[in-house]
């Protein structure tokens, strides 16, 4: 059983078939509607786009028995020979192996004759770019006076290639791209009607790295059905295509972000030790640090081709840096290219890049700071210490009358430090306010629980220790987080 590429077996038949290219269906339709072909079309554009089929639909609805009409029926005789390629009115010819004069001769020759059983005679030349200078120039005497019954179709990936001369006696067609989308929608249909078992992950992308052209991937559809075992997933296609495991860029740039040295430097040893391209991998590098900027900056996927989950696996890591962060990481990396790109050693430069980027100082967004400075004091509060100088601070020399003598039974010296302390009631908590170095006796286990204990059993509240005193400042550890974060010393501190 002979197997037909995929890509043959699903060439369109009629123009509703062929995916994208609207413009160009639209117009030749309209052509045809109109009985307004002309003698010479030229369709430019990319390879694996639908040139050579749109010639070949277009021939079939020119010469279709019930034609010509906007569809070829794809019934009848002369639809079936131009599909076999058997007929004598339809010439397929590939100036790439036909470039020379003597074949263009013969063409002058055929055109005049009459179609045998068509309308037209129609003549597709695929790669026309490549005919020699002597075959142009004996197409352009046919070309200046065409017999009304002969259609010129060239195809070609390079319209610049082609002289002026012959452009200048042609309409353009020029074919786009098709769209990742379309590809991915059109590979779908493909992939379920044959029965394969594919993940939507790994069409994306087949479609991604195709780059427009339904061919390639269609082509490269047919290599993982017989490479791979079903369900068809990302790691397959990255493997036929010698793409590098997303994933560990994807680790790499956690390891920078997180400043894990170690990781950064096995993971260039692994790409090392695996022999594949670190050169490749930096531009991947790039390639994916742009796409986190990208996730940092929009909510919407659409300005990068990617699979959902490593979507969703950058705004994770975006989630928690700063945009200069990331913008200045970036810039270190784009600024190194030409150096990596010039050596022959990639794996210093880049160890000592990378390195430079996990250890590049954040810049602490300022909104993170005051988030992180009032969950401190949150965090403190609810420990039951922390300095709080908005507390309205009224005596309440009842508390102290009510818990000093039970405290005093279970430690004296507890008992001493709270006479000397202030007491006060805020918010159903009571405040105790005492010196640094007092505090920091209090807060010792055995003396917080007798302490604990009492205030529970006289009046069921919870307590907070603050500290007076402007000694204390060294200590207090909202004040050395402001340090840690904005570096500098204490000259002042307000209200103390
Ligand atoms: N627009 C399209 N719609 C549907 N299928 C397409 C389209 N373009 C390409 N294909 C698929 O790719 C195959 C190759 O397309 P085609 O031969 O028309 O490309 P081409 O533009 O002539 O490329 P080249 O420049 O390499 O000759 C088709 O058989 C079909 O399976
Ligand atoms: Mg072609
Ligand atoms: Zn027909």
């Amino acid at each position: 059983m002979s197997y037909l590429v995929l890509a043959r077996k699903w060439r369109p038949q009629s123009f509703s078939e062929v995916v994208g290219q609207e413009h160009i269906k639209r117009s030749l339709q309209n052509a045809i509607r109109y009985n307004r072909l002309p003698h010479a079309l030229l369709f430019s554009g990319p390879k694996g786009v639908g040139k050579t089929t749109m010639a070949r639909i277009l021939a079939k609805a020119l010469n279709c028995e019930r034609g010509p009409s906007i569809e070829p029926c794809n019934k009848c005789i002369s639809c079936k020979e131009i599909d076999l390629g058997n007929s004598i009115d339809v010439q397929e010819i590939d100036g790439a192996s036909n470039r020379r004069i003597s074949e263009v001769r013969e063409i002058r020759e055929n055109v005049k004759y009459r179609p045998s059983r068509g309308r037209y005679k129609v003549y597709i030349i695929d790669e026309v770019h490549m005919l020699t200078e002597e075959a142009f120039n004996a197409l352009l005497k046919t070309l200046e006076e065409p017999p009304p019954h002969v259609i010129f179709v060239f195809a070609t990936t390079e319209p610049h290639k082609v002289p002026p001369t012959i452009v200048s006696r042609c309409q353009r067609f020029p074919f786009h791209r098709i769209s990742s989308s379309i590809i991915c929608h059109r590979i779908s249909e493909i992939a379920s009607a044959e029965k394969i078992d594919i993940e939507e992950d790994a069409i994306r992308l087949i479609a991604h790295s195709s780059e427009g052209s339904l061919r390639d991937a269609l082509s490269l559809l047919d290599q993982l059905v017989s490479f791979s075992t079903p369900p068809i997933n990302v790691k397959d296609v990255q493997e036929i295509l010698g793409l590098f495991d997303t994933h560990l860029v994807l680790e790499t740039i956690d390891a920078i972000l997180n400043g894990d040295l170690k990781k950064v430097l096995e993971t260039i040893h692994k790409i090392y030790e695996e022999g594949s391209d670190l050169k490749q991998f930096y531009l991947n590098l790039i390639t994916y640090f742009r796409h986190l900027l990208i996730a940092k900056l929009t909510e919407r996927a659409s300005l990068v081709d990617l699979p959902d989950y490593e979507w969703e696996i950058l705004r994770n890591i975006a989630k928690n840096q700063s945009i200069s962060h990331l913008e200045q990481l970036f810039d270190l990396l784009i600024s190194e290219q030409g150096a990596i790109k010039a050596t022959t050693q990639p794996r210093f430069i880049l160890e000592a890049l990378l390195i430079k980027m996990a250890e590049f100082k954040k810049v602490v967004p300022i909104e993170v700071i005051i988030e992180r400075l009032s969950s401190l004091k949150k965090e403190a509060v609810r420990k039951g210490e922390i300095v709080d100088e908005k507390v309205a601070e009224e005596d309440r020399e009842d508390i102290k009358e009510k818990i000093i003598p039970a405290i005093r039974r279970e430690s004296p010296v507890l008992a001493a430090i709270l006479e000397n302390a202030k007491i006060f009631l805020k918010d159903e908590k009571i405040f105790i306010k005492v010196l640094q170095f007092h505090k920091e006796l209090i807060m010792q286990k055995n003396y917080s629980d007798i302490l604990n204990n009492c205030i529970q059993n006289c009046f069921g509240k919870d307590f907070v220790v603050l500290t007076n005193g402007p000694e204390s400042y060294k200590e207090d550890d909202l004040v050395q987080e402001v340090l840690k974060i904005f570096g500098g010393k204490v000259s002042y501190i307000k209200g103390r």
